[in-house]
């Protein structure tokens, strides 16, 4: 049968059917440790393929009739945003589970929970406090598990961000990161990240709000192979020397609201401002996974000046999920 104008199929695809991209099949998205660099890299080649098949109007319905619950116990808009849109335009369904009007409130376990929705839904994504809740419904659910962002990880944030320093640099081995905040999730995942694509990173954070070591120790293994170098410091202006990337966070993360003083009065050294930017190199790109406090984290002049890519990050969490997704939940 003659195929439709303009829609494409999974099969049209040879990026779509190599083994990396088969090996990705059914697999949960938890932490970038799970992945090799290669898989990571394939989750980069497929968003940009869709993303590119996106601007010149090409509908790709890789996913038809396939539906991703979404469970939310903490608020978002872009990881929301993104994966109800992301999955729409690959003609699938978003459906919205706000955790408190499920019966999980009421105390019916992550296991029963994830048991049932594999029979309704071909993937879960999940937006929650507890780690361990995400590793639970990934051990029950019989289809993928994506992680939306827990308190220890926020693995969609840093596959959209190495994505995106890729597409503005043409390349990511070699290039240095530097975060400057909070040792929190993001930080985390950057760290895992880094250290898979080959990129050096160095996190900068006062003293008692470092990432955690297991992390930073897990992470390094896997330096080794890739060569990326890894510094945990103190220092913000050591961080940021001949730095390609600045990236920052929220000094109090969701569920750490009530120690927003606390945290201001320790991490104000650390504020990306003009004058830590221009420490680095003079094309530094500076990001941040948003939403911002602007006059805390991060300056007004520097998050809508020139040096910021903020929301082309943004942007960009649709396309590498849509990536992501695309190679998770396919036939
Ligand atoms: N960066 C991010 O995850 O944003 P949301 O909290 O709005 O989803
Ligand atoms: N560290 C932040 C990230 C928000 C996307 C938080 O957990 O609230």
């Amino acid at each position: 049968m003659a195929k439709r104008v303009g829609i494409i199929s999974v099969e049209d695809l040879d990026f779509m059917n190599d083994e990396v991209a088969l090996r990705l099949k059914g697999r949960d998205f938890i932490s970038l440790h799970d992945f090799t660099g290669e898989e990571i890299f394939k989750i980069f080649q497929v968003a940009r393929e869709l993303k590119e098949l996106l601007r010149e109007g090409k509908q790709c319905p890789l996913l038809a009739g396939k539906t991703l619950g979404m469970i939310f116990q903490k608020p978002s808009t872009r990881t929301r945003v993104s994966f109800e849109v992301g999955i729409f335009q690959l003609g699938g369904y978003g459906l919205f589970l706000n955790a408190s009007d499920l019966q999980l409130r009421r105390g019916e376990t992550i296991g029963d929970t994830a048991r049932v929705l594999s029979r309704y839904v071909d993937g879960i994504m999940i937006r929650t406090f507890d780690h361990k809740d995400v590793e639970d419904l990934a051990k029950y659910a019989t289809v993928p598990v994506i992680n939306g962002l827990t308190d220890r990880l926020h693995p969609c944030q840093a596959l959209a961000d190495y994505f995106t320093i890729l597409e503005k640099r043409g390349r990511l081995e070699g290039l240095k990161l530097a975060y400057v905040g909070d040792g929190n999730n993001v930080a985390h995942s950057l760290l895992f990240g880094a250290a898979k694509v080959g990129m050096n990173i160095a996190i900068a954070t006062p003293e008692g709000y470092e990432p955690d070591s297991a992390i930073v120790d897990a992470a390094r293994k896997d330096a080794k192979a890739t060569g990326s170098r890894i510094d945990i410091l103190h220092d913000p202006v050591e961080a940021v020397k001949d730095a390609d990337v600045i990236y920052t966070d929220v000094w109090a993360s969701m569920g750490q609201e009530q120690e927003h003083d606390r945290r201001v009065k320790a991490l104000t050294p650390y504020q990306v401002n003009q004058e830590l930017v221009d420490k680095a190199k003079p094309d530094v790109m500076v990001m941040h996974c948003l939403p911002a406090h602007r006059g805390e984290e991060i300056t007004d002049d520097v998050i809508d000046g020139p040096h910021s890519i903020v929301f082309d990050q943004a942007e960009n969490r649709m396309h590498a999920q849509k990536g992501l997704m695309a190679l998770l939940m396919r036939d």
